[in-house]
């Protein structure tokens, strides 16, 4: 009789614990310890030098990371004029680009490469002028900040990621916010 009450105990204890974990299991997985690395991208910028582009796909799409020239930074805060959308009130961007260089740092840009108008891959140039980036389907240009010239077709600035830096020389692209 004993014995009978015993196991009865541990089965009902068995189911507790299964209950408990598929109760919790939501938490669990939204936590860090199950943090979703599929939708992150870790990229090292070491070997980018002032001027230059890196270029990486992610979700699918074209993202282009800039190290930007002190005369390209003193460039973007002088513009006032010209631009579509100076302030990006507008255009897509996380919270924290919603400024003149579209970007935590100003000396580093990231960008999504896909033209706003119908979503061509842009170029960036090697020796930025006026325009940094320019559409190949329908000539549209932009700023070293992404910022769309007036006289332009894209009716927006070029969209900007979500990341955060995870160390001076390493950035992290991410979906989560
Ligand atoms: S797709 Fe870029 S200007 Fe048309």
């Amino acid at each position: 009789m004993i014995d009978r009450r015993r196991i009865l105990t541990k089965i009902v204890q068995s189911f507790s614990v299964v209950g408990i974990f598929f109760a919790g299991y939501p938490f669990i997985k939204s936590s860090s310890i199950f943090k979703d690395r599929q939708h992150e991208l870790e990229i090292d910028l070491t070997d980018l030098s002032v001027n230059k582009v890196k270029e990486v796909s992610w979700l699918g799409r074209p993202v282009i990371i800039v190290r930007r020239s002190k005369k390209e930074i003193a460039a973007i805060n002088a513009r006032k004029t010209l631009l579509k959308d100076p302030l990006s009130d507008f255009s897509v961007q996380p919270s924290f680009a919603k400024n003149n260089s579209r970007s935590i740092r100003e000396d580093i840009f990231v960008v999504f490469g896909n033209c706003t108008h119908l979503g061509c891959i842009v170029k960036s140039r090697l020796t930025p002028g006026e325009s940094r980036f320019n559409c190949p389907c329908h000539d549209s240009k932009f700023d070293g900040a992404g910022r769309v010239f007036s006289n332009a077709v894209a009716p927006r600035n070029l969209e900007v990621p979500n990341y955060f830096f995870i160390s001076k020389n390493t950035l992290l692209l991410t979906a989560s916010k």
